[in-house]
């Protein structure tokens, strides 16, 4: 990474869509009748394997750099796989289209990369169980490769132990199929991204408080979907602009959906001169994020806000490396569980560059303030892992090396381009 220190970040930026969003609409475009139209679809390597999966199961979907276009079949319209599906990096296409395979009249195997054969599976296997399937861990570990064995499906109401929208759209979806009405509450809310398209593709899904319920059978019909840009990529930005002196940088069409927007909430609540413009409320609510250098403090991050900035916790590290003052991040012991352990991977890359963190059972502590220097850092073959020490390589005085830099393809292709484009010389 940049050996010179650069002057400043300045100019904006088009984050790519939205990953989440991105698989929801290949999905539920599969399993709607006619052709769904997405525009600004993510073309990171989580999406694209969402679309093999789905290519795999008899879907046609065209895929081109203005639009992907999903030749639906009907919620009864899937039909078997000739081989394993493979869902590669992606937790996302790994746990939701297991509750949709959960209801098909056919035995489906699939499996992802090192990383997806690690991360827990029992979370989903257990309440899809509850509804009737038969769903296995092969190697009897709760992880992938799962062999499931499709079956007729019955409603249940399940209180989930976790706050994962993972979880939740397993459930929901597998609830499509059902033979009554599915609920799923949540400790705490976790994004709405399924519930909010669901309806949108005609499905009822209804939410009050922390509990989401379905109603099974519904006629699901072709949509066009604009995805909005993916605050999660977002906050990279967010940070560089807020912590590199003499920056500005404008991050235009980003999704701000309430279940999504702690980085905001921190970002302010730290000190941050970060302001909403052009926003926009028809359907998922996006904006254009406007941020300039700050003198950031440290915070308290803990409770309800936790999943709605879980992704962005390792890049809020790095704000608070570079805040005054102490950062402590509790309730987010999830962050064990991502595509690698996000508070092992945070203390170790972090430290070597200088700052003070420690991790905790469920987050860690930044004290901040400390001078960051380069280092060798191992992404861990974790996207956000890579994307974070980028920035934190722009804070540092001397040469930061990124092992498995490339890695951040899984979410943000361009995302080295997009950064360099901004940077002062
Ligand atoms: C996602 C939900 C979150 C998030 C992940 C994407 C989704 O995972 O971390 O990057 O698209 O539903 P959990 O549901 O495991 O919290």
């Amino acid at each position: 990474m940049n050996t010179q220190k650069i002057k400043g970040l300045r100019g904006e930026v088009t984050i790519p869509g939205d990953k989440s969003i991105s698989h929801r609409a290949v999905m539920f475009g599969a399993l709607a009748k006619g052709t769904t139209e997405v525009r600004n679809f993510l073309q990171g390597a989580d999406c694209l394997s969402t679309i093999e999966c789905f290519r795999s199961l008899g879907i046609e979907i065209e895929n081109t750099p203005e639009k992907i276009l999903i030749h639906g079949k009907g919620l009864h319209g899937l039909s078997a796989p000739s081989d394993i599906l493979d869902t590669g990096n992606s937790g996302t296409t790994t746990r939701l289209i297991s509750g949709i395979l959960s209801a098909q009249p056919f035995e489906t195997t699939l499996t992802g990369d090192a990383s997806i054969q690690k991360r827990p599976m029992k979370r989903i296997m257990e309440p899809l169980s509850m509804m009737g399937a038969d769903i296995v861990s092969v190697n009897g570990n709760d992880c992938a490769p799962l062999r499931i064995n499709g079956k007729p499906l019955h409603g249940i109401n399940y209180s989930s132990k976790v706050a994962s929208a993972q979880v939740k759209s397993a459930i929901l979806l597998a609830g499509l199929y059902a033979d009554g009405e599915t609920s799923v509450t949540e400790p705490v809310i976790s994004r709405n991204h399924s519930e909010i398209m669901l309806n949108y593709f005609g499905a009822e899904v209804h939410t009050t408080g922390n509990t989401a319920t379905i109603k099974p059978q519904p006629n699901l019909t072709a949509q066009y979907v604009n995805v909005p840009g993916d605050i999660s990529s977002a906050a990279y930005f967010i940070a560089a602009g807020l912590c590199v002196p003499n920056s500005e940088i404008l991050i235009k069409n980003v999704g701000i959906n309430p279940t999504r927007d702690g980085i905001i909430k921190v970002a302010l609540a730290m000190g941050g001169n970060l302001t909403l413009l052009n926003e926009n409320h028809d359907g998922e609510p996006t904006a254009d994020i406007l941020v300039k250098s700050s003198n950031l403090h440290g915070i308290t991050i803990e409770g309800d806000i936790i999943p709605t900035l879980i992704d962005e916790l390792p890049i809020i590290n790095i704000m608070a490396a570079a805040a005054d003052g102490t950062t402590i991040i509790k309730d987010a012991a999830e962050l064990k569980v991502k595509e690698s352990n996000r508070i092992d991977v945070m203390v170790e890359n972090l430290n070597a560059m200088g700052a003070s963190i420690t991790g905790t059972d469920d987050g860690m502590i930044i004290e901040g303030g400390k001078p960051l220097h380069g280092a060798v850092i191992d992404s861990y073959a974790d996207h956000r892992i890579a994307m974070s020490f980028a920035i934190a390589a722009l804070l540092a005085d001397d040469e930061t090396i990124i092992k498995g830099r490339d890695v951040v393809n899984i979410s943000y292709p361009t995302f080295y381009e997009d950064l360099s484009k901004l940077q002062v010389i």
